[in-house]
């Protein structure tokens, strides 16, 4: 494999290619994975350097950056978090150059080629930037798993994981107490974490923000199991879930990141009143937060993020830019950045059909 040439620099010949990498947005189990991935392709290959930006976009536009080495990305494989931070910070917020700053940055620090790993607002700016000719290669991460241009993105089975054990541990204590649990968990605008978490965990009912719900069709439901015998239910909810307009009174969301997002989270306080209020059913809600995105990757999520580094790095040294990796039945794939960010994959009816299958 030979080194990437050094797009526009004035490098001296046979001088070493530098590599960024940084992660932006809500981090996410499999961040280091890639990252030692990446690094330890490069090693292999020869003839590169690696330089990691702090905290995502906020490193590379105040210049704050650490050397990647086969030393200090060594044993981070299990570790959840990013050892380079994150952040939600937009090089294009408040209408600034992003890519004026980007790129002197980049210069001063003799980077040829960018990897960012991140979710849809990080890899839009890396679209920008390749639109205004960066060298740049995106990684997917989130693990609500709606970004386009995979099938699968790290994190994600982690966190149904963490969900899954969560309601498996709910169900003993509802069972115990006569109650309705609502288990709220992540999940922005796509339903993966409740669907599988709920198909798993054996949930009564499931909404999901592709779905707007009808709060009297979800008691009439839980009544249903109710006068069919069963005590309990588990009513799992993703934090982007809303009802049918007019239904039902939510919490107004004020707060937003540079990206223009509201931070989501409390619908699962609203449905628990509703629940024991419409009902009389006892309820109670646990919700899951950032637990989902902490800690250690399981198996699938450090393989995944171990071949999309490698892939990432390939491409980089390929000349190959504009491109995200992504997974695509069970082959690595690069697909260009722009068609994976065209829109984001939702829920497959599918899939929540087979969930409802099970309700009640
Ligand atoms: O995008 C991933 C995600 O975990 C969403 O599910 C959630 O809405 C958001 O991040 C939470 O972000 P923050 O860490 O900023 O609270």
């Amino acid at each position: 494999m030979a080194p990437a040439s050094p797009p526009g620099s004035a490098k001296p010949a046979g001088a070493l290619s530098r590599v960024g990498l940084l992660t932006g947005g809500g981090d996410c189990p499999g961040l280091n994975a890639v990252i030692r991935a990446v690094v330890r392709r490069g090693l292999a290959a020869g003839g590169y350097e690696f330089v990691g930006f702090l905290h995502g976009w906020a490193g590379v536009l105040e210049n704050r950056a650490i050397e990647l080495t086969r030393e200090s990305t060594a044993g981070i494989l299990p570790r959840g978090g990013t050892i380079l931070g994150t952040s939600r910070t937009n090089p294009y917020a408040d209408g600034n150059d992003g890519t004026a700053a980007v790129r002197r940055t980049l210069e001063e620090r003799g980077v040829d080629a960018l990897i960012p790993i991140g979710g849809e607002d990080t890899l839009g700016v890396a679209l920008r930037l390749h639109r205004d000719g960066v060298p740049i290669v995106g990684v997917p991460k989130t693990i609500d798993n709606d970004l386009g241009g995979t099938d699968v993105t790290f994190g994600f089975q982690t966190a149904v994981q963490i969900a899954t054990d969560a309601i498996d541990r709910l169900h003993t204590t509802a069972e115990s107490h006569n109650r309705v649990m609502v288990v709220e968990v992540m999940g922005r605008h796509a339903g993966w974490i409740a669907t599988h978490a709920g198909l798993a965990g054996g949930a009564d009912a499931i909404l999901v923000p592709e779905r707007p719900f009808d709060i009297e069709a979800v008691v009439a439901h839980l009544r249903r199991r109710h006068a069919s015998g069963r005590s309990f239910s588990i009513v799992v909810v993703a934090e982007g879930a809303v009802p049918q307009e007019g239904t039902l009174q939510t919490r107004e969301d004020t707060e937003t990141d540079a990206f223009g997002h509201p931070r989501l989270g409390g619908i699962g306080v609203t449905l628990e009143g509703e629940i024991e209020r419409r009902t009389g059913y006892e309820s109670r809600v646990t919700i899951l937060g950032h637990v989902q995105r902490g800690g250690t990757p399981v198996a699938f999520d450090r393989v995944l993020a171990t071949r999309f580094g490698v892939a990432a790095m390939n491409a980089v040294a390929g000349g190959r830019f504009g491109k995200m990796v992504g997974l695509h039945a069970t082959n690595i794939v690069e697909v260009a950045l722009e068609d994976a960010l065209r829109e984001p994959k939702l829920l497959d009816p599918e899939l929540y059909e087979t969930a409802e299958l099970f309700f009640g």
